[in-house]
């Protein structure tokens, strides 16, 4: 018997502080598997934005060739982050007249209200990213899910929409295209993330993500299932890092060093009156520093941050509903007490992001759950959700077969595909 073809989905990552590709294959039971992962320093962004296409090229280019490699695959099309000051997330509304006999709500009419839902007035250098579908109303009855085969004469929806600038997302695409790929999707990065970091639980219940990258801080509020809010913040981990720089005086390798091995968000009786040693700047002699002093730069740079965080949440007036708290992801998260602190200025119970295992991830080493690679992996997963329809299942896994005309079916795999 001819073996089914495998298929081929490959996420990108490029971030402030490094360029990650994931590939995964889709093999004949229709399961995700990863086969591939490498990762490299770049600096050719700032805060989402391309700054050096050469750096950026090159650094993929060098990702992919290790990738491929290890995948025993050739990329041809990837699904690929975007971030940036640039990017705009707020919610909005559309409404039509249902169009079909006995006003069934028909795929047609979803199409067209989620049209109806695009319909904003955009500055002419903005584009359209997502449009993320969050609940129905018809005729006026609120919080449907799925509407179609219902019956209504007014069909209403509610999205979630997010802009980007044109140019800024066309940088990126070049980039891609420049190392002979397509680009499958832009996807927000934050999303991708809450792909690879969040149960289905934590999205229903009420969830919000924070990414804290080197550049910047992104986050994002789930609700039953959907995105209720995006943002993102021109604040990172990098900012520790220059802040210990100037503060201890000392080179930014060094500065990054020290965050690392010493940095802490609260306070702690570790190490209390130790004295560590730091290299100076521009060759000066290094010279021994009070652990406490790090603490004292790095600790305001971490309330900051998650005030600003605060502030995000307070405006969406969904704090009340975020009954299973905070997961904070990318590398910022692995500063030591940033889970602690961000219970405290947030007020709800918090956890570190790292790639969980519904992710079909045992192909991966350890070293790449770690929650800066949140993003890549969260883009292959969503290239599988977006692609792939599962077999459909009822109860306890029986597979079974639904009276649904095709294009009904279709249809939900569509919508479905819009939901993260
Ligand atoms: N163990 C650690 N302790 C503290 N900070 C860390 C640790 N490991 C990494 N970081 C910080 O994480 C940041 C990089 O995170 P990440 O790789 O998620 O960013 P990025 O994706 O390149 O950037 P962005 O998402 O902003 O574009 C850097 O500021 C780095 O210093
Ligand atoms: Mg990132």
């Amino acid at each position: 018997m001819a073996k089914k073809k495998e298929r081929i989905i490959s996420g990108i990552d490029i971030g402030s502080t490094k360029v990650s590709a994931f590939i995964g294959k889709i093999n004949g039971s229709n399961s995700l598997e990863f086969v591939g992962a490498a990762s490299t320093e770049c600096h050719g962004l700032r805060k989402g934005v391309v700054i050096n296409l050469e750096a950026v090229v090159c650094a993929v280019k060098k990702v992919m060739a290790e990738a491929e490699t290890q995948a025993g695959v050739a990329m041809e099309s990837a699904f690929v982050g975007l971030s940036g000051g640039h990017v705009r997330g707020f919610n909005n509304r559309g409404l039509i007249p249902t169009k079909g006999r006995n006003h069934e709500i028909s795929v047609d009419d979803v199409k067209r209200v989620v049209e109806a839902a695009r319909a904003i007035s955009l500055p002419a250098d903005k584009e359209i990213i997502h449009i993320l579908p969050q609940c129905f109303s018809v005729d006026g009855d609120e919080g449907i899910t799925d509407p179609l085969g219902m019956t209504g004469s007014r069909l209403e929806v509610n999205v979630h929409i997010i802009t980007a600038s044109i140019t800024a997302a066309q940088n990126i695409v070049t980039a891609i295209n420049r190392c002979g790929l397509m680009v499958t999707n832009l996807v927000l990065q934050q999303l991708a993330a809450a792909e690879a970091v969040l149960t289905q639980d934590e999205k229903e219940l009420g969830c919000l993500i924070v990414d804290i990258g080197g550049g910047t801080t992104d986050l994002a509020v789930f609700y039953r299932g959907t995105v209720w809010h995006s943002a993102i913040l021109p604040v990172g981990g990098d900012n520790f890092t220059r802040d210990l720089a100037v503060g201890l005086c000392t080179p930014i390798q060094e500065a990054e060093r020290i965050k690392r091995e010493f940095g802490s968000a609260i306070a702690t009786s570790i190490g209390k009156g130790e004295m560590i040693e730091v290299s100076g700047v521009g060759g000066r002699p290094s010279r021994p520093v009070a652990r406490e002093l790090i603490y004292e730069i790095v600790q305001p740079r971490a309330e900051e941050i998650l005030e600003f965080v605060r502030e995000e949440v307070e405006r969406t007036g969904l704090s009340k509903q975020l009954t299973a708290g905070v997961v904070l992801t990318g590398g910022g998260s692995l500063l030591s007490g940033m889970v602690e602190l961000s219970e405290q200025v947030l007020g709800m119970t918090a956890r570190r992001g790292c790639i969980l295992d519904q992710n079909n991830v045992s192909t991966l080493s350890s070293d790449w759950l770690q929650p800066m690679y949140a993003t890549a992996v969260g883009l292959v997963r969503h290239g599988f959700n977006s692609t792939v329809q599962p077999p459909r299942s009822e109860g306890n896994g029986h597979k079974v077969v639904r009276f649904v005309p095709h294009a009904v079916a279709e249809a939900r795999e569509w919508l479905r595909s819009m939901l993260f």
